[in-house]
């Protein structure tokens, strides 16, 4: 049976392929494609088969494939209507021959143990039942030695953090609700979902099961004040 998260998220997500780029990157002040170019280049160039697990719209696949001109990248994700969304994007990009978009879960990845030599997710875990069967599942497709990377908003610190309140509690769901109705659930769905996850997956947590799911050298970085992290490790 499809997992309460999974199908949430699946629900969240199916209105939003086609207007998701443009607001993506107008409800996240304009920070995300920066912290997508960083999350990229903790990837080696020379990973020449690169997994990107829940692509959506396939942003980072494609960033990926830019990244590195011999490079082939599978993009995942559970929903159809955003891998159309990507899909055209890829063509226009002009990259069919070297990104390839599926249809599938992170939680039972239709592939074999090592079969690619880094991997990416980008906003999942929030998605998921449960995390550190989740992270050892992305894992195991990744080869002894292959990078794994991925972006997840944060919290704030400090002074930046009842700001960050105030936006996420007035601002974002006032700003979604202007653009659709898909977009006014998002709006009112992201502050609690990033605030429940960190307080579930306080970072040391988060990076403990990191470690747990066979990653080692392990690093995080935290970006635009604290509103975007990106953490980074090798599988073992
Ligand atoms: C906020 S979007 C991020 C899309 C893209 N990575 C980006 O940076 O723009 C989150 C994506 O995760 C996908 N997703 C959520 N849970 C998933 C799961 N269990 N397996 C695969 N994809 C999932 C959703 O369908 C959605 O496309």
């Amino acid at each position: 049976m499809e997992a309460a998260r999974t199908r949430h998220a699946r629900e969240l997500f199916a209105p939003l392929g086609p207007t998701y780029d443009r607001y993506a990157r107008l409800l996240s002040f304009g920070q995300d494609p920066r912290w997508r170019s960083f999350l990229v280049s903790r990837i080696p160039a020379d990973a020449h088969r690169v997994l990107d697990v829940a692509t959506g719209t396939a942003a980072v696949a494609i960033e990926l494939a830019r990244a590195g001109p011999a490079r082939r990248v599978i993009g995942l994700d559970q929903s159809p209507e955003m891998l159309a969304a990507g899909g055209e994007r890829v063509a226009h990009a002009g990259l069919g021959g070297r990104i390839e978009l599926r249809e599938g879960h992170a939680e039972s990845l239709p592939f074999a143990d090592g079969e690619f030599e880094a991997l990416t997710f980008t906003y999942l875990l929030r998605y998921v039942e449960d995390v550190p069967a989740t992270l050892r599942e992305l894992v195991r497709v990744v080869r002894p030695g292959g990078t794994v990377a991925m972006l997840e908003f944060a919290l704030p610190r400090g002074i930046w953090r009842p700001l960050w309140e105030l936006y996420v509690r007035v601002g974002l769901p006032a700003a979604g609700a202007v653009v659709s109705s898909g977009w006014r659930d998002v709006g009112g769905f992201l502050g609690p979902s990033i605030r429940g996850f960190w307080r579930d997956w306080p970072e040391p947590r988060l990076l403990d099961a990191w470690r747990e799911a066979g990653l080692a050298d392990v690093e995080a970085r935290r970006m635009s004040l604290g509103g975007g992290i990106v953490v980074w490790g090798r599988r073992a």
